[in-house]
């Protein structure tokens, strides 16, 4: 990111858009480091690497876009099955993340949050996780979510959880769960959930990324491996968006006001 180019967050404000066209909640999963750098003849971690300055061009756009809202898929319940030298790297590449990039975000306006399972990472990391929450909270622009040690099965598990809980404590009649007592529950429930949902590297699946949140997102995915994403494949991204009529189980003539 060019922070030493003017703030690249002025026009950064929660904006109540009626711009039906223009996605409020973007998801991606960021795909395709450890192909790149194969592409590259180098290790995965010069491909993690590129990642992260990739993450960091796309972090700028958004909010550029006046995107409320983005959440990124950084480290899924399954990514511990990996080597255990490229979870390691991983991990100090999250840290060194951390410290360096959260004050700058917080210049820019950006609230930072993270969802998942914490309690797996070291101490330290967790600290800062903390930290990084704590620094951006009252901030208003960009919100920006991580999914770290998340999966979507273990989100919704987790919600059934705590609402059991509350109905064997008498906080809550089972008669009265519903969809929407449910979603007060799953991560993410102070965001609408997302519009548009973006995975780069080739591949067509959701991967348990937010099972509950997707039901109506609009999927995109691309071929272009993480690293090389951009703000112009953003562009196509968000074109593509554009173009989309949402329906939510409504008819093409009812959505577009004919026989409502
Ligand atoms: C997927 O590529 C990427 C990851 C599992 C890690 C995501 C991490 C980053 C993008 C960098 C850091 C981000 C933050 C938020 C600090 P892959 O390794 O699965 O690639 P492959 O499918 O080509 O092997």
């Amino acid at each position: 990111m060019h922070y030493n180019e003017a703030r690249f967050l002025t026009e950064n404000r929660r904006v109540s858009s009626t711009d039906q066209n223009r996605p409020s909640h973007v998801a991606i999963i960021m795909d395709g480091n450890g192909r790149w750098a194969k592409q590259q003849g180098k290790a995965r971690a010069f491909g993690h690497q590129a990642g992260f300055r990739t993450t960091r061009d796309i972090v700028e756009a958004c909010a550029r876009q006046q995107i409320e809202a983005l959440t990124l898929f950084a480290f899924s319940s399954e990514n511990w099955k990996r080597p255990e030298a490229e979870v390691g790297l991983l991990m100090d590449l999250f840290l060194r993340a951390l410290k360096s990039e959260v004050s700058k975000l917080n210049e820019n306006n950006v609230r930072i949050q993270f969802i998942g399972e914490r309690s797996a990472f070291a101490e330290k990391l967790q600290n800062e996780m903390l930290r990084a929450e704590e620094h951006t909270k009252d901030n208003d622009g960009l919100s920006l979510s991580i999914a770290v040690n998340y999966g979507g099965r273990w989100d919704i598990v987790n919600a059934a959880k705590q609402i059991a809980y509350k109905a064997r404590d008498g906080e809550l009649d089972p008669e009265s769960i519903d969809v929407d007592l449910f979603s007060q529950h799953v991560s993410l429930s102070d965001f609408k959930e997302p519009d548009l949902f973006i995975r780069t590297g080739g591949e067509k699946r959701i991967s348990n990324y937010l099972l509950w949140h997707l039901a109506y997102t609009e999927l995109y995915f691309t071929d272009v491996l993480w690293p090389d994403f951009s703000d112009t494949e953003l562009g196509h991204a968000l074109e593509f968006y554009a173009g989309r009529q949402r329906r939510f189980g409504r008819t093409g003539e009812q959505v577009q006001g004919k026989n409502a």
